[in-house]
């Protein structure tokens, strides 16, 4: 017997003589429903049904976003408090979301003659910053004022402004293992018989949460540290193992993991901003699956990586030869600090590494990136602080094979690239929690503009190209109003 999923990502069981076959079943399956939504949808359009029509009958799946958004955060460090002090900023109108595709973003629609590019929160109904109320989890005591004075991101002249707002936001106990970030501990621990048990205390956080915040949605976002590199085991392939595992107190399962699960099982969406394997494990998917809920990862795409995911792609896109790509770092703050442990950093370093492959396709240019050397650093370096600085440097090939050379280096900083993201996250998990058609995907694909290594359908392999992802991100935005995808044929211009 084996599980397949149809085009609307529901769930059957069959018996199949192999894996493949299983899979081979389940893309004809997707196939077929994808012509006969295609024929329906030509149908329409010939049975004089207007545009407006179409729209209207598609927006009315997805539900307004009526009432408080709760926005639940693991690890209230510098991402997190970065993120939270400028969504109150902005509030009070003292500062500008700058980076953030939901509050600055346009969407085009229609023809380019037609000159319609309403603001994407115009478009789609997102929650607004009004509406987003805060809880977080954090071994350490500090609350987020203090804590945003620690991380050192932002300056004490801004922070003192929303001091109010960000005091009142004290971190719950956490739930910690040693064993998986080795640098850092701290006395904010819970304490239980087993992780279901701690899983079970999480569980009781969010519906504390759910009553003295008066929201009425919730999503959770992973900002705590980089937890050690672990590869799935049997205890992550069914949610029945899990949860054996977790009664067991397994040692694969890692904290993360048991943030995900209570927040599933509350019936929160859960966004994984580190590189850990957390909800990218089966038995995270069929609870997702199961309950129709988003689920998003891994590892936010800011700094290095952002740049890799456009550099790349136009090399590719010249048929330019690549040799090798060496990258380093210098970061010091606490995630540098927990990045210096080989553990950590082995998590991070995978997470960082993928994206090549995956753009360059080697198997396709054998002799344009058969013979990569791809090799990434991350050194802790104190006085940088958040400042982090990232050197490429880039050995590139071109005609007749003659080397040419890029070199990079971006002082960036960390955590004012990442909390833009964490903002657009939230909105948008918000977003596809309340459409029927995307929540019951599960993966939210079309996310994978935020991330290093995004999250995929088993057997998938993700897409890195970082205007690829855009146009896949806007297309699903288009397409849940029932609006035209973009497609940039263009060629009726000409008629
Ligand atoms: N800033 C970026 O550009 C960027 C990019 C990609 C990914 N990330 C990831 O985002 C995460 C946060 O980064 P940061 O710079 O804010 O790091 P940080 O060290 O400042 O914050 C992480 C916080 O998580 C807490 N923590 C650790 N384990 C916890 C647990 N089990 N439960 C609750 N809290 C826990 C730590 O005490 C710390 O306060 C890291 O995993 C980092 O790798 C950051």
């Amino acid at each position: 017997m084996a599980d397949w999923w149809d085009a609307d990502g529901r769930r059957h069981r069959k018996q199949f003589a192999t894996a493949q076959a299983a899979k081979q079943h389940e893309h004809r399956e997707t196939a077929l429903a994808h012509s006969k939504r295609a024929r329906r949808e030509i149908k329409l359009a010939g049975s004089g049904a207007s545009a407006k029509d179409l729209r209207e009958k598609d927006t009315a799946t997805v539900a307004p976003a009526k009432g408080k958004l709760g926005v639940m955060i693991p690890g209230m460090g510098a991402v997190a408090t970065t993120f939270v002090a400028g969504v109150e900023a902005v509030r009070k109108g003292i500062a500008a979301p700058i980076g953030s595709l939901t509050q600055m973003g346009t969407i085009r629609l229609g023809k380019r003659t037609e000159g319609r590019s309403p603001k994407i929160k115009e478009f789609v109904p997102l929650a607004g910053l009004d509406d987003l109320v805060f809880t977080g989890w954090d071994i350490f005591e500090d609350d987020m004022y203090a804590a945003a004075l620690n991380a050192g991101v932002l300056e004490r002249d801004l922070l003192d402004k929303i001091k109010a707002r960000l005091s009142s936001i004290r971190p719950l106990k956490a739930v910690f293992d040693h064993n998986y970030v080795k640098n850092i501990d701290g006395p904010n621990v819970k304490k239980g018989k087993n992780k279901l048990d701690l899983a079970e205390q999480l569980r009781q956080d969010i519906r504390d949460f759910r009553k003295s915040s008066g929201a009425d949605r919730f999503v959770t976002i992973w900002c705590a540290s980089t937890e050690t590199f672990i590869e799935p085991t049997a205890a992550h392939q069914s949610l029945k193992a899990l949860e054996k595992a977790m009664r067991e107190n397994d040692e694969s399962i890692a904290p993360s993991m048991v943030y995900a699960y209570a927040s599933l099982m509350e019936g929160v969406p859960f966004a994984n901003g580190a590189p850990n394997l957390t909800v990218d494990i089966p038995a995270m998917h069929e609870l997702a699956h199961e309950r129709e809920l988003p689920i998003c990862g891994k590892d936010f795409k800011t700094g290095q990586t952002l740049m890799k995911s456009v550099l790349a792609p136009a090399f590719k896109a010249r048929l330019l030869g690549l040799h090798g790509w060496y990258s380093t770092n210098i970061l010091g703050n606490r995630d540098g600090e927990v990045l210096d442990d080989p553990g950590s950093f082995k998590t991070k370093e995978e997470s960082k590494l993928g994206l090549l492959e995956h753009i360059l396709q080697p198997a396709l240019y054998p002799e344009l990136y058969g013979n990569i050397f791809h090799k990434v650093r991350i050194n802790y370096y104190p006085p940088r602080g958040d400042n982090k600085e990232g050197w490429d440097n880039i050995d590139i090939f071109g005609w007749l094979g003659y080397p040419m050379q890029i070199k990079v280096d971006f002082l960036c900083r960390d955590s004012i690239l990442a909390a833009p993201i964490v903002l657009d996250l939230v909105l948008f998990l918000d977003l596809a929690q309340r459409t029927p058609e995307l929540a019951r995907l599960g993966i939210q694909e079309w996310l994978s503009f935020y991330f290093k290594s995004p999250m995929t359908a088993p057997g998938l392999y993700p897409e890195h190209d970082l205007f690829i992802q855009l146009m896949k991100l806007k297309n699903t935005l288009r397409h849940l109003k029932g609006e035209e995808l973009i497609t940039h044929l263009g060629l009726e211009y000409y008629d």
